[in-house]
């Protein structure tokens, strides 16, 4: 396995679609495996592929305390989504920021696993959190772009700062 590069905001290749994934053969299986490593690594709880500069369709979550629940979605799609909650989200390409952002409370999603076969989860929570923070990213998106023009000047000023300061790992979980 090995360590990949996590790209930062504001870098432009963030902003790329992701593609679907024509086939899960054994470089998407090594690619999930590699971003899961650099996800403890970070230490994060969710990386998308777009995070890695590699635009398909893939993330991985890892929710749990001991990194015992690692999860691989492959061509994920938001089946069904319910409600609404607000919650500080912070991201591994967004270092030290850590802001409120408001999306569905329970979504049921689709996906194909690390063997390829397709399998449907309901999640609500974190996980819920996380895996739509992390499909965003597919798109292009960021959390950030949820903030205020106003905020986000805010925290690229921050951000800069951060980067200066080059401060250690943080204790609260990013995505
Ligand atoms: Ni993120």
């Amino acid at each position: 396995m090995a360590l990949l590069e996590i790209l930062e905001y504001p870098d432009p290749r963030l902003r790329t679609v992701a593609e679907p994934v024509a086939a899960v053969d054994d470089a998407i299986r090594k690619l999930a495996d590699d971003m899961l490593e650099t996800m403890y690594a970070a230490p994060g709880i969710g990386l998308a592929a777009t995070q890695v500069d590699v635009h398909r369709r893939l993330l991985v979550i890892d929710i749990s305390e001991d990194r015992s629940a690692p999860l691989v979605f492959i061509n994920p799609e938001i089946l069904t989504a319910a409600g609404s909650a607000k919650n500080d989200e912070g991201c591994l390409s967004v270092p030290e920021i850590y802001e409120a952002v408001e999306r569905a409370e329970q979504i049921r999603v689709r996906a194909l696993n690390r063997a390829g076969e397709s399998f449907e989860m309901d999640a609500d929570g974190l996980l819920a959190v996380c895996i739509q923070h992390e499909m965003d990213h597919l798109e292009g998106k960021l959390f950030v772009d949820y903030l205020s023009d106003m905020k986000r000047r805010r925290l690229k000023k921050k951000l800069a700062k951060a980067r200066k300061r080059e401060a250690g790992a943080g204790a609260r979980q990013a995505l």
